[in-house]
């Protein structure tokens, strides 16, 4: 079974979570895109686990596997390894050679692109994740593989450095000393991490023809997709089910499942339009604990969005839904789905692009009533689907009825135990 599990809000919708709870099923876990501006939490009998780059299968499949589309802060990963590998000493990882570097160059000038950005200020993560894009595109980027190359490493360096001058003057990068230093640092890091590098394309697709069962992890989310997400408030790269091919070196066209994540509300860190949001209201927002995992941001939230559900379904041709964070939803006396984005009176049947029309954006909803708390009920766990409050499911059933998808992973908290599976997951 190839599988692929893909945000389809703003981020933080839970993928994490289901990438856990399924990973049991697969052999090898892979990440194909972004950073460490991902921030996903896995909790196991009230263990909290927190991956930025390493997949989020690691504490279940034998194997994971970071591709050539991440962008790779060699530091957090040396740490993120660590951290692993008190839990799980067996997890082999492996790590793509042609994979890009994050480097403390990029992360200052992600901080000071944003800054001269001013009003089109993203709110990134500034985890240099955009620089490092910029750098892979402008074919100056450095790769894992040069990490092992003190010379090509200086001469990259200074080819980046000489490229974004203006923009370095007042770092500490503006002196050569700093960035030969930055220079060595890569290079010690580059030994620690080497015995991890692989040729992934080839083992994931050989691992394939062996028989075994690949999971592939999306980060962000399709509202972030630099191409389809709400531009030019998305990270910088393609965050739908497609990119797992550019990001891999794995076909499309093996993948049997897109599983697509949502939560049962919406959420977004950083600047740019957000059509449900709830202004002025932080119930929400303190029920779900909705603080970034990356940046401790507070997240703003919103309700349910069925056009950008619906939009984000067709992009990355979802097969199969998980919906999480029921329980907390539940715990409002009342809830609101947007139903329908309308612009001068009418319906609109395409997803806004111009931001000027967010603005003008006339939402219509449909009311539900909460189902309370089911806070660690896990009698109604084991009981499944049918235990559940009738006005739960009769939430969950309308945005099945919306979607013409099937709802078959149901996330009602955060730890692993508390989910639901219709039959075709067990
Ligand atoms: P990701 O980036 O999509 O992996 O999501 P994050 O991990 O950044 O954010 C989701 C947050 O919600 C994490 O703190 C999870 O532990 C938590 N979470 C996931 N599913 C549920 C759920 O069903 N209920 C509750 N209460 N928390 C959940
Ligand atoms: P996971 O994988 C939520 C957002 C940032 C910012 C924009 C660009 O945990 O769902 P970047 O640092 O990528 O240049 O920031 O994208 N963003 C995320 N928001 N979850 C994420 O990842 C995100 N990764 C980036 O907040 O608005
Ligand atoms: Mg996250």
């Amino acid at each position: 079974m190839i599988s692929v599990i893909m945000g389809l809000q703003f981020g933080d919708e839970g993928k994490g979570k289901i990438t856990d709870f399924i990973s049991k099923n697969y052999d090898n876990v892979v990440r194909f895109n972004g950073g460490s501006n991902a921030g996903h939490t896995v909790v196991i009998n009230g263990n909290k686990f927190k991956f930025h780059l390493i997949p989020s299968g690691a504490m279940q499949s034998n194997t994971v596997i970071l591709g050539n589309g991440m962008v790779i802060d060699p530091e957090e990963l040396i740490s993120e390894i660590k951290l692993l590998k008190e839990s799980n000493k067996k997890i082999i990882i492996k790590i793509s050679t042609g994979a890009h570097i994050v480097t403390k160059m990029h992360k200052f000038l992600d901080k000071k692109e944003e800054s001269i950005r001013s009003k089109l200020n993203i709110g990134t993560t500034s985890q240099g994740i955009g620089p490092t894009y910029e750098d892979k595109y402008a074919r100056t980027g450095i790769r894992m593989m040069d990490l092992s190359n003190k010379s090509i490493l200086k001469n990259k360096i200074e080819t980046i450095y000489n490229m974004k001058m203006e923009l370095l003057k007042d770092s500490l990068y503006n002196n050569e000393n700093e960035r030969n230093r930055m220079i060595d640092e890569l290079y010690s890091f580059g030994q620690e991490i080497l015995k991890y590098m692989d040729y992934t394309e080839i083992t994931i697709n050989n691992d394939y023809n062996n028989g075994k069962n690949i999971l592939f992890e999306g980060a962000q989310g399709g509202m972030l997709d630099i191409d389809f997400g709400i531009y030019p408030f998305v990270t910088s790269s393609n965050t739908i089910s497609g990119a797992l091919s550019t990001g891999s070196g794995f076909s499309y066209r093996k993948v049997d499942k897109v599983i697509g994540v949502f939560k049962a509300y919406t959420s977004k860190v950083g600047a740019g339009p957000f059509p449900s949001e709830i202004i002025n209201d932080n119930t929400l927002r303190d029920l779900g604990s909705e603080y970034g995992t990356t940046t401790g941001r507070p997240r703003r939230v919103g309700w349910l969005d069925l056009p950008l559900l619906k939009y984000t379904i067709m992009i990355n041709d979802v097969d199969s839904l998980a919906i999480t964070k029921v329980d907390i939803l539940g715990k409002l006396n009342k809830i609101k789905i947007v139903t329908k984005y309308m612009l001068n009176g009418e319906e609109i049947i395409y997803f806004p692009k111009r931001l000027e029309e967010f603005d003008k954006l006339e939402l219509e909803y449909k009311e539900f009533e909460g189902w309370g708390s089911i806070e660690n009920n896990e009698d109604i766990i084991n009981k499944g689907y049918s235990a559940l409050p009738e006005k739960m499911k009769r939430y969950i059933e309308f945005i099945e009825d919306e979607t013409h998808k099937n709802i078959d992973i149901i996330s009602l908290g955060e730890d692993r135990k508390m989910t639901i599976t219709k039959q075709i997951f067990n």
